[in-house]
C-alpha cells in the first residue's frame, strides 16, 4: 500500500530513519550527556534486541509469564445494540497486570538486564506503566523508581499499592498540575543524574530516539497477533481498527499490524470537557509542532509556547503531546485522529461492562466510545478495538465521581 509517497510494505523498516525521525517529527533533543546514553541504548537495541537469544527469551516470557497471545472477543451484544456492524476487542486487559504496558516493559527491562544496568526508572499517569515496570523489575531483579503526580496518586490508589507491593519506590511529584507531564519532567531529571546505572523506561512511544521506535517494536506484538487472529476468526480483515491515544503506545502497536492493509485506522484522543484549551488533551487534533521531553511532535501550547495544561477523565491520556509517529501518520493521512469526550467515554464504559461483562480502563473506554459511534455511521462491516486495559484501577474514581448508572 502507498499513500502520499510513503510505501507501507517497507514502512516499519524505514521509519524512523537512523536519527529517529518520522518525517520532521521525532529526533533526540536532549543534553550531550544524555545523547550519549541514548546512543548507547540505540546501539544495544540493534545488537541485543535483534539477536536470536533476546528474541527467543522475550517470546518465552510473553507466553509463560504474560499470558500471550491475548484473545480477540466478538462483542456480540454490544454490536447488536448498535445495528449491523460487528465489534471485536483485542483483549490487552487480559495481558498480565491488566494492560498493554507490560509488552514494552518486559522488553525494556530485559534490555536493561542484558546491558548490565541495576535499576529502571519511569513516570506513570494511570499507574499501569508503573505497575508493569515494577512487575518487570521484580521479574528480572532490578531496582525500580516510579515518578507519579500527586493528583494521579490519589486517583489511581490501587495501582500505587500494587507498585509498592511489587517492591518499587513511588516518588510523588507535586509540581505544576501534578499529573503525567510533571511526572515525565521529574523522571527525566532523575535520569540525568543516574543514567550510568539505570535505564529510563519511557511509558509510551515518546521521548528521544530510540524510545518511540523501541516501544513501538515491543508493542507491535499486539497488531501482529490481532491481524492473524482476526483473519483466522472471520476469514477477512477488519474494515476499521480503533485505539485510544495518550502517548500512543497501544495504538502504535495495534496499527503496526494493519498499516499496509486496506483498513481504515482511527486514533482516539480525549476531548475531556470540550474543545477549549485546558479542557482536553487532544494534541494531534488541536496541537502545533513543538519540542518537549526530547522529541518533536504536535503539542498543545499555552500563550508562551510552553506545554499547555491538559485535562482528561483518563489519567493515562492527559499528556500535552503524542508520539512523533502519530504526528507523522496524522500529517500523511494514513491514520485519522478524532476525539470523544468524558461523557461519551463513561457511557461506553458502562455499555461494555453491562453488555459484555468487560470493565474497561477509562483510557480504553475512549476507543470503545469511538467504535460505537463509528459503528452507527458505518451501517455494516467490522471494527476491531484495541481494549488496552482493564478498569479495576478506575473503580473507586468512577463510583465517587459518576456513581452507579441506572
Ligand atoms: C489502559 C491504558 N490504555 C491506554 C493508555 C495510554 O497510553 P498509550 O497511549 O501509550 O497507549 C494508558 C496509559 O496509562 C493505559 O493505562
Amino acid at each position: 500500500m502507498e499513500m502520499n509517497g510513503i510505501q507501507f510494505d517497507t514502512y516499519l523498516k524505514n521509519y524512523p530513519d537512523k536519527d529517529g525521525f518520522f518525517g520532521k517529527y521525532g529526533g533526540c533533543y536532549i543534553s550531550e550527556d544524555l545523547k550519549q546514553a541514548m546512543a548507547e541504548i540505540t546501539e544495544a537495541y540493534f545488537t541485543i534486541c535483534k539477536s536470536r537469544r533476546f528474541i527467543s527469551e522475550l517470546r518465552r516470557i510473553r507466553a509463560e509469564f504474560q499470558g500471550r497471545p491475548t484473545p480477540i472477543s466478538h462483542l456480540e451484544r454490544l454490536s447488536a445494540s448498535l445495528g449491523n456492524v460487528q465489534l471485536y476487542a483485542k483483549r490487552e486487559d487480559l495481558n498480565h497486570t491488566g494492560a498493554h504496558k507490560l509488552n514494552h516493559c518486559m522488553g525494556e527491562a530485559l534490555l536493561a538486564k542484558y546491558m548490565g544496568k541495576k535499576k529502571v526508572i519511569a513516570e506513570t499517569g494511570a499507574g499501569q506503566h508503573g505497575v508493569a515496570l515494577a512487575t518487570a523489575a521484580a521479574y528480572f531483579g532490578l531496582e525500580c523508581d516510579i515518578y507519579m503526580g500527586s493528583v494521579d496518586i490519589k486517583k489511581q490508589a490501587p495501582n500505587v499499592a500494587r507498585m509498592k507491593i511489587l517492591g518499587a519506590r513511588v516518588i510523588e511529584v507535586t509540581e505544576g498540575l501534578a499529573t503525567l507531564k510533571e511526572a515525565v519532567d521529574a523522571a527525566f531529571a532523575a535520569y540525568s543524574r543516574e543514567y550510568k546505572d539505570c535505564i529510563y523506561c519511557i511509558g509510551s512511544v515518546l521521548g528521544p530516539h530510540p524510545f518511540p521506535m523501541m516501544v513501538r517494536e515491543f508493542q507491535s506484538v499486539v497488531g501482529i497477533e490481532a491481524r492473524e487472529q482476526f483473519t483466522s476468526m472471520t476469514g477477512e480483515l477488519p474494515d476499521a481498527v480503533v485505539a485510544c491515544v495518550g502517548g500512543g503506545s497501544n495504538a502504535a502497536g495495534m496499527f503496526a499490524g494493519f498499516l499496509n492493509d486496506p483498513v481504515e485506522i482511527y486514533g482516539v484522543e480525549p476531548l475531556g470537557r470540550g474543545p477549549k484549551l485546558g479542557d482536553h488533551a487532544a494534541s494531534l487534533k488541536y496541537g502545533t509542532e513543538g519540542i518537549m521531553h526530547g522529541f518533536n511532535s504536535l503539542m498543545l501550547k499555552d500563550e508562551n509556547g510552553e506545554p499547555a495544561p491538559v485535562y482528561s477523565v483518563a489519567s493515562g491520556l492527559d499528556y500535552p503531546s503524542s508520539g512523533p509517529e502519530h504526528a507523522f501518520l496524522h500529517d500523511i493521512g494514513r491514520v485519522k485522529y478524532d476525539v470523544v469526550d468524558d461523557e461519551e467515554t463513561i457511557e461506553a464504559f458502562y455499555a461494555l461492562s453491562r453488555l459484555e461483562g468487560i470493565i474497561p480502563a477509562i483510557e480504553s473506554a475512549h476507543a470503545v466510545a469511538y467504535a460505537m459511534k463509528l459503528a452507527k455511521k458505518m451501517g455494516r462491516g467490522s471494527v476491531l478495538i484495541n481494549l488496552s486495559g482493564r478498569g479495576d484501577k478506575d473503580m473507586d474514581y468512577i463510583l465517587e465521581r459518576y456513581g452507579i448508572h441506572e
